[in-house]
């Protein structure tokens, strides 16, 4: 069994009125994990990793890794790097076997955002291989969170448009009021700006910073054209409560065994995930 390019979990989904979750995976026990909830509840997935995870497995452990765990559990997936921060580390992805690439610009002069999301493009659609780019800018909660920029800027519909048409992005994450970490107070998510872009693009779009956005707001953003929802805070957030009550209970940290545990502890937040975003029984 092989990684699907993402464009092709997305077109389903939007067909179907669901998000594909996209979850951070940076070792085996985490995929392991996230494979085995998404096969028992026949949902399809994005496996993601990026520079925050990458200092555990390289690029290509990470994918060599991806591929041994798929053919075990054999759920419809898709492997992506979640912003890749330079060409360099798109094209290590690209060789590693990635099936879906976002290089992040979005800090960047549209003009630098532009030139660089479409020679990605130039290099990734020939092999079938799905691009995310970014405009307007993602932020995050608090300085903690790895992921997102420092400040935070909204989609403008126009800039998008132009955006995607200039670079050829199979998929485009929006900036509407959501975050990158946990949310101290709940998002206020502008779903006027949304519906704008999503007449003006009519690719699939992603939001990012998934953990702590409120069922409804999800159940709106789908319907408005989101078809992946980026989750990471809510997972690492429960492998480490694992890990401290583990600490906490005076136990001596085996680390083998306390890993696994604190895997394990991430399937409650990917079965919840699934079925917020309404993916069970699409796969
Ligand atoms: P959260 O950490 O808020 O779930 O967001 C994850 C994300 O968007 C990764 O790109």
């Amino acid at each position: 069994m092989k990684f699907v390019p993402m464009k092709k979990l997305m077109a389903h989904a939007m067909k179907h009125g669901y998000a594909v979750p996209s979850f951070c995976a940076w070792n085996a026990e985490s995929m392991a994990t996230i494979l085995a909830v998404c096969k028992r509840l026949r949902s399809p997935v994005i496996l993601m990793a990026g520079p925050g995870e990458f200092p555990v497995l390289s690029p290509a452990a990470n994918a060599a890794v991806a591929r041994t765990m798929l053919a075990r559990y054999r759920v419809k997936a898709a492997l992506h790097l979640d912003h890749g921060d330079s060409p360099a580390l798109v094209a290590e992805c690209v060789k590693a076997g990635f099936t879906s690439v976002m290089l992040d610009y979005s800090t960047r002069s549209f003009e630098e955002n532009t030139r660089a999301l479409a020679k990605v493009c130039r290099l990734c659609g020939p092999k079938g291989i799905t691009v995310e780019g970014e405009i307007g800018a993602v932020g995050k909660t608090d300085a903690a969170t790895v992921e997102g920029s420092t400040g935070s800027r909204l989609t403008e519909p126009e800039e998008a448009a132009e955006y995607v048409k200039r670079t050829g992005v199979d998929c485009l994450a929006v900036s509407i009021g959501n975050a990158h970490g946990a949310y101290v107070k709940l998002p206020r998510f502008d779903f006027e700006r949304l519906e704008r872009i999503h007449e003006k693009v009519r690719i699939p779009l992603t939001l990012h910073g998934g953990t702590g956005t409120p069922e409804a707001d999800l159940r709106r953003a789908i319907a408005l054209g989101i078809a992946k929802v980026n989750v990471a805070t809510a997972l690492i957030a429960a492998y480490r409560e694992s890990l401290l009550t583990q600490w906490n209970a005076g136990r001596n940290l085996w680390t083998p065994i306390a890993q696994g545990e604190a895997a394990r502890a991430m399937a409650p937040v990917v079965e919840e995930w699934i079925l917020r975003l309404n993916a069970q029984g699409k796969a």
